[in-house]
């Protein structure tokens, strides 16, 4: 089975995907936890361009090509094995962040988007992607007081972070049998027994 999970900066993806990952663990199960761009030797190589702050000279294509080269070798290195021994993969971000980020929110074609991502996964989907959902407000307000240094991809104003949530909730509404939007203000254990909920769920129909 495979899990993603999306939203802007700050929204709490890591902190409940690791969540997961763990209460999969201690039921038994084999999980493994990725984080996009990276999981792979190339694609950590691929991380450091992306969000280096000096590389203010990179072209939004050359950023669109550079997430989906990170992320097809991933899935060819990585995904694909471990799905096929039954493992359940975990990852912290995937293909809507690319539709969400480069295409609403640097404003690239999202048609054009969606074919680079198709080839990029060679059309392995999540078979769900819980999207955590907070105000840019809130992203700015957790920033602020977890003190940490910002990125290239961070130096985005507050205009691009609207529009890469509105790219998120688009997707929400196309494809709502897969893309589950969770209220990320709520306590952290509460949107984790949402989630959990919804992936026990599936377990037991597997
Ligand atoms: P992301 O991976 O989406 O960037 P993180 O999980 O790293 O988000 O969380 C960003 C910050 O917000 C961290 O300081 C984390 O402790 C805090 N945080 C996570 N979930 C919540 C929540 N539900 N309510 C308040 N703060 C949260
Ligand atoms: P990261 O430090 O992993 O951020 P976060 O903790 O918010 O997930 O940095 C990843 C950054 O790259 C983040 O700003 C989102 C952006 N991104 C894209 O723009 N497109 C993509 O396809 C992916 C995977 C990430």
């Amino acid at each position: 089975m495979f899990i993603s999970f999306e939203g802007i900066d700050g929204s709490g993806k890591t902190t409940q995907a690791k969540k997961l990952s763990a209460r999969l663990e201690d039921s038994g199960k084999k999980v493994l936890f990725l984080r996009e761009p990276g999981g792979t030797e190339i694609s950590e190589q691929i991380r450091q361009i992306l969000l280096n702050k000096k590389n203010l000279k990179m072209t939004q294509i050359s950023e669109l090509l550079l997430f989906s080269a990170s992320r097809a070798q991933l899935v060819t290195e990585v995904i694909k094995p471990a799905l096929a021994a039954g493992t359940i993969v975990i990852t912290d971000r995937f293909v809507d962040s690319t539709t969400a980020y480069q295409g609403s929110g640097r404003g690239l074609h999202i048609g054009g988007v969606k074919s680079i991502n198709a080839l990029a996964t060679s059309g392995l989907m999540p078979r769900r992607t819980f999207f955590i959902d907070i105000p840019v407000a809130e992203m700015y307000e957790r920033r602020r007081s977890s003190g940490q240094e910002i990125d290239r991809m961070e130096m985005s104003n507050e205009d691009f972070y609207q529009r890469v949530r509105e790219g998120y909730q688009e997707i929400a509404a196309d494809e709502p049998g897969r893309f589950i939007t969770i209220d990320g203000r709520q306590s952290i254990g509460e949107i984790h027994a949402i989630i959990w909920n919804e992936v026990d769920g599936l377990l037991h129909t597997d």
